[in-house]
C-alpha cells in the first residue's frame, strides 16, 4: 500500500492507472477506521482493479460548536487496517493541501439538505458535497462506495453525480453493526458507559417500527412515525433530534407508505450525536 499526501501525486498516480485501462474503486472516509469503512474497501477491491481510500477530516462539513476537534484520529492504526484490507492507495492530505486558500466558489445542496440531519446541521451537506467533488476530481474513480448508515449522504451524493454528469458510479454499502445492533461509527468511542449500554435501543426501535409496517395493514405513515417517536422518547435518555419516515432517495414526507422509505433517527448524547436508519425497499423484503 502506498500513502499519498499531495493532490499532485494522487492525480499523477490516477493518470498512470487510467492509461493502463484499469479501474479505480474509491472509499472516502474521515478515518478512525472500523468494519463499516473496511467492508466498503473490501467491496471496492472485489469490483475494481485498484482501491483508493481517503482519510480526511473535512472541516467544511462541521458546524460551529460541532466535534471537529474531538473527532477521533489514529493514523498509524488506520494505515495498518487499510493495508490489511486490500487498500492499494491511502490518500491522506493535510487541510492546507485540500484548502490551500479560501474557496472562491462553493457547492450548495438545494434538495434534501434541510431535512433530517441537515435540519440541525445547516451547511453540513454543502461541506460534504464540496469535499466529495474535490476528492472525485483528484481521484477520478470509476466507482465510489458510500455506506447506507449515512443514507441522506448517499442521496445527496447520488444527486450530485447526476447534476454534474460525473463519470463515477455510486455504490451503496450495507450498514455494518456491532453484535448488539448498534451501527458502527467512529464516534461510538466518545459515548460514556451508560450511553453505550443504551445506544442499541435505537436500532431495536427502528427494527420494531419496520416489523410493525410489514405486519400492519395500515398504510398511513403518521401512525408508524408516532410509534417510532414515542418508543424512542420512552427508551432513550438522550435527546431525540429526529425520528421520521421519509421516501428514499427523495427524502420527502409521505402520507402513505407505498414505495421505498427510510425509517431514520438521530439521538444526541452528552458529546456524541448518533444516527441510524433502516431502508424499507419497495418489495418490503429488507
Ligand atoms: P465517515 O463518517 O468516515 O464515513 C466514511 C464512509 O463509511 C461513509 O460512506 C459512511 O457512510 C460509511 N460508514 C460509516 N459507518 C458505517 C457503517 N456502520 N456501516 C457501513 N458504512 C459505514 O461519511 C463521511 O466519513 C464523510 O462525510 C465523507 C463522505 C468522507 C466526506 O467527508
Amino acid at each position: 500500500m502506498i500513502v499519498i499526501t499531495t493532490v499532485k501525486a494522487m492525480q499523477d498516480w490516477t493518470e498512470t492507472i487510467k492509461r493502463d485501462g484499469k479501474t479505480i474503486g474509491f472509499v472516502p472516509t474521515m478515518g478512525f477506521l472500523h468494519e463499516g469503512h473496511l467492508s466498503l474497501a473490501e467491496q471496492a477491491g472485489e469490483e475494481n482493479n485498484y482501491t483508493v481510500m481517503s482519510i480526511f477530516v473535512n472541516p467544511l462539513q462541521f458546524g460551529e460548536g460541532e466535534d471537529f476537534e474531538e473527532y477521533p484520529r489514529n493514523l498509524e492504526r488506520d494505515k495498518k487496517l487499510a493495508r490489511q484490507n486490500g487498500v492499494d492507495v491511502l490518500f491522506v492530505p493535510h487541510v492546507r493541501e485540500m484548502y490551500p486558500r479560501i474557496m472562491t466558489s462553493s457547492l450548495i445542496v438545494k434538495k434534501g439538505a434541510d431535512v433530517l440531519c441537515g435540519k440541525s446541521r445547516p451547511g453540513h451537506f454543502d461541506g460534504v458535497a464540496t469535499v466529495v467533488m474535490k476528492l472525485f476530481s483528484i481521484v477520478s474513480p470509476d466507482r465510489a462506495y458510500f455506506g447506507m448508515k449515512d443514507a441522506q449522504q448517499v442521496a445527496v451524493i447520488e444527486n450530485l453525480v447526476k447534476d454534474f454528469h460525473l463519470k463515477t458510479d455510486i455504490v451503496r454499502g450495507r450498514t455494518v453493526r456491532e453484535e448488539d445492533g448498534l451501527a458502527k461509527s467512529s464516534r461510538n468511542v466518545n459515548l460514556n458507559d451508560e450511553e453505550r449500554a443504551e445506544a442499541p435501543e435505537i436500532y431495536k426501535v427502528l427494527s420494531e417500527t419496520k416489523e410493525l409496517i410489514l405486519k400492519g395493514s395500515r398504510k398511513d405513515s403518521a401512525y408508524y412515525e408516532n410509534f417510532l417517536q414515542e418508543s424512542l422518547n420512552r427508551r432513550i435518555s438522550g435527546t431525540v433530534d429526529y425520528a421520521e419516515i421519509r421516501t428514499f432517495p427523495e427524502l420527502e414526507k409521505t402520507e402513505e407508505i407505498n414505495g421505498a422509505v427510510i425509517i431514520a433517527a438521530a439521538v444526541k448524547y452528552s458529546t456524541v450525536r448518533l444516527i441510524d436508519n433502516i431502508l424499507l425497499s419497495k418489495e418490503s423484503e429488507q
